[in-house]
Formats: structure tokens, sequence, C-alpha cells
């Protein structure tokens, strides 16, 4: 019997398999509010068959983007949006999540297919901020603009976006919400020694370090639903000397778990332009540190990174690795990736797809 279909309960929410779309920055939408193409995006791949679709990375305010093009959860606006997607998701009988963040320092770029380089403030980009004033790419010809260091008021207040993004959320309709703590954007950046040099309570140690993230999440945690997943995106490894190892995030899942998180997520790199990136093929031992952590912090993990094959996921779930496989560009080249899957592996597909789709297939 395939462990990758079986159906993964995690608080009141029931995923009806452990594949999900792994949230993707689509770049598309105007003032932070979806539009057609995330409907599309978002829900082909709830009518191919995945358990979970995860929103991209959605910021807490307009600064918070990574682009102009990024969605957001600091207006009703865009929760309307939201709310309309969700429910088609959630009629195609997947669970729609979503990842609300800060992209800190590594904000005001262009979108990728236009060089991704900083916009500056009067050609329609914003100041950026950090734990510190470093600039993410110092050396580098994409000229990265230096972020302002975050006050102590300016974190609490920042906190405070975060718990009005998640009351938004569930307005929304997603039914698990995911803390961005990776890829080098704002809380990561507070992680990382890579970035933190500060000396205040916010800077110093692994736990001075932490505080950020884990004061965010659990005012997050105090307004999600007790009832409803809590995750949270980790870089477990900034795969450079003198950053962070999977130890250190061993120990933030530990702390994280105290706070009332279900599951992490586990990726990695982004944290400055000589740590590894965080998309591409040598992710893959990402997925090898999700089982030791899954292990050795005893908290669900979600595994990804360069998965593409069913029986590779079988293989992450059957083994104990992570409770879920999340996919991302081999969802983008096959929003049917789960129901290949599912014809694949022998699984009755019919419980995998809209009736419209799952009544003729199988
Ligand atoms: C176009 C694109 C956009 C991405 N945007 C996000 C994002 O918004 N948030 C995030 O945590 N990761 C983002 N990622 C990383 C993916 O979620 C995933 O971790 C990474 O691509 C590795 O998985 P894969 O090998 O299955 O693609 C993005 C990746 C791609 C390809």
């Amino acid at each position: 019997m395939s462990q990758l279909f079986s159906p993964l309960k995690i608080k009141d929410v029931t995923f009806r398999n452990r594949i999900g779309m792994s949230p993707m920055c689509q770049y598309s939408a105007t003032d932070g509010v979806m539009n057609d193409w995330h409907r599309v995006h978002l829900g082909s791949r709830a009518v191919g068959g995945a358990g979970l679709i995860m929103a991209e990375a959605t910021a807490v305010r307009a600064d918070g983007r990574i682009t102009p093009g990024c969605i957001g959860l600091w207006n009703d606006e865009q929760a309307v949006a939201a709310a309309s997607v969700n429910r088609f998701i959630s009629d195609q009988g997947a669970v729609p999540g979503v990842q609300i963040g800060h992209s800190g320092r590594k904000g005001s770029a262009a979108a990728p297919w236009d060089g991704g380089a900083h916009i500056k403030n009067d050609e329609g980009g914003w100041p950026t901020s950090g734990p510190s004033d470093a600039v993410f790419d110092p050396d580098g010809t994409r000229l990265w603009k230096a972020p302002n260091q975050m006050s102590v008021a300016d974190i609490v207040e920042l906190q405070g976006l975060f718990v009005a993004a998640a009351k938004r959320a569930l307005a929304a309709g997603y039914k698990l919400l995911e803390v961005h703590g990776a890829h080098g954007y704002l809380l990561h950046s507070f992680f990382t020694p890579l970035v933190n040099t500060r000396d205040d309570e916010y800077g110093g140690d692994l736990r001075g370090r932490a505080r950020m993230m884990l004061e965010t999440v659990e005012a997050v945690r105090a307004v999600w639903p007790e009832n409803l997943p809590l995750a949270v995106r980790l870089s477990v490894a900034d795969w450079i000397e003198g950053g962070l190892n999977i130890e250190d995030n061993i120990q933030m899942a530990k702390w994280l778990k105290e706070r009332g998180v279900d599951i992490v997520d586990c990726s990695g790199g982004g944290a400055n332009p000589e740590a590894r990136a965080s998309i591409g093929s040598r992710t893959a031992d990402q997925v090898e540190l999700a089982g030791q952590l899954r292990v050795e912090a005893g908290i669900a993990t979600m595994a990804v990174g360069a998965i593409t094959e069913a029986k590779q996921a079988e293989e992450i779930i059957a083994s104990g690795t992570a409770d879920m496989a999340l996919l991302g560009r081999a969802m983008m080249r096959d929003p049917y990736w789960a129901m290949h899957a599912a014809l694949e592996l022998d699984v009755d597909v019919k419980a995998h797809l809209p009736v419209q789709y799952g009544f003729y297939i199988g």
C-alpha cells in the first residue's frame, strides 16, 4: 500500500495524500492581489491531485514583498481575492495553505525575468530592512541597497503585522499557515550569524538570534486556531562555513515545537550570495536533513528539494524521512504530477481527483 497516498491528519485538517505543491513566487500580482494567474496556477495543481497547495511567499506589509509583483495579506482586498481561489482549491479536495513572510534585505527586487536587480526607491522600489545594515551582495553587479537596521520598535511593529496577516489568512479560508523562516529573508536573516551581528537581545548567541523567529511564531500561534496546522519553513543548513547547520536548526525546531508549531518545512540556503541557492539540483540533500530533524527534534517534517519521481517521493514517506513531500519545479512541469504518480504506484486514483476526471480515469 502506498504511504505517499495515505491520508495525513494534522490537528483537524486531513490531507488526502502526502503530496504538496511547494510555495513558488509568481511575480504576477498587482498591489499584492491574486488574480486569474494565481487561480489557475494553484487551482490546476489542486485539480491535479496534490493534497496541499501552498501559495507563494505572501508579504505581511507592502515593503515585505520580494518584488512589486508578489502577493500580500496586508489588506482585506487581498484576503477577499485569496478566498475565492481557496474556495476552488478546497472544492477539489485539496488543502489551501499560505506562506506569510517578509523579504527583509532581499526585497525591492525586479522579477527574475527582468534581471532580478534591486529597484531604486524612486523607480518603484522601497527601503529594505534587516537585523543589520549589511548589504546582501556588496560585491555583486546587481547593486543591492543597504537595509535599515531594525530597531526593537520596528521589530514589535512587524510582529503585529504577522499577526494581522495570520488573521486575514484565516478569513481567506487557508487551512495551513506557514511562517517563512528560510532563504535569507527577514526571519532567517535574524537567525543566521552570517547576517545578524546585533549585540542586543535579538542578536548574539543562537537563542538571541532565534528570538525574532520565536516571538513572531508565538504571536501568530496565539491567533491561528489551535485546531489548524502551523508550519515554519527553515533553511535547515546555510551550507557555508560559519553559517547555520542542521544542529542549530534541530534546536530551533525544538523551540518551535514548544510554541505549538506542528510541522517544519525543511528547505535550505539563501542567506547570502556565497551560500547555496535555495533552488536547484543541489537542494536534494535537504531531504536527508528533514529526516534527521524529524527524529532528533521529534516533530513532523515536509521534505523539499529535487523531488521529481513517484518512487522517490514514496520512499521519502515510507522511510519516515518526512510526513509530506513538497514539489516545486516538477509540479510546474506537470500540474498532474500527483495523478501520474498515483497511476505509476498503482493507487486508486479516483480518491485523489475531482469527480469530473476521477470518474473516467483509473
Ligand atoms: C519560481 C520559484 C519560486 C519560488 N518561490 C518560493 C517562495 O515563494 N517561497 C519559498 O519558500 N520557496 C520558493 N521557492 C523554492 C521552492 O518552494 C522549492 O523549495 C525549491 O524550488 C526546491 O524544490 P524543487 O526542487 O521541487 O523545485 C521557489 C522556487 C521556484 C522555482
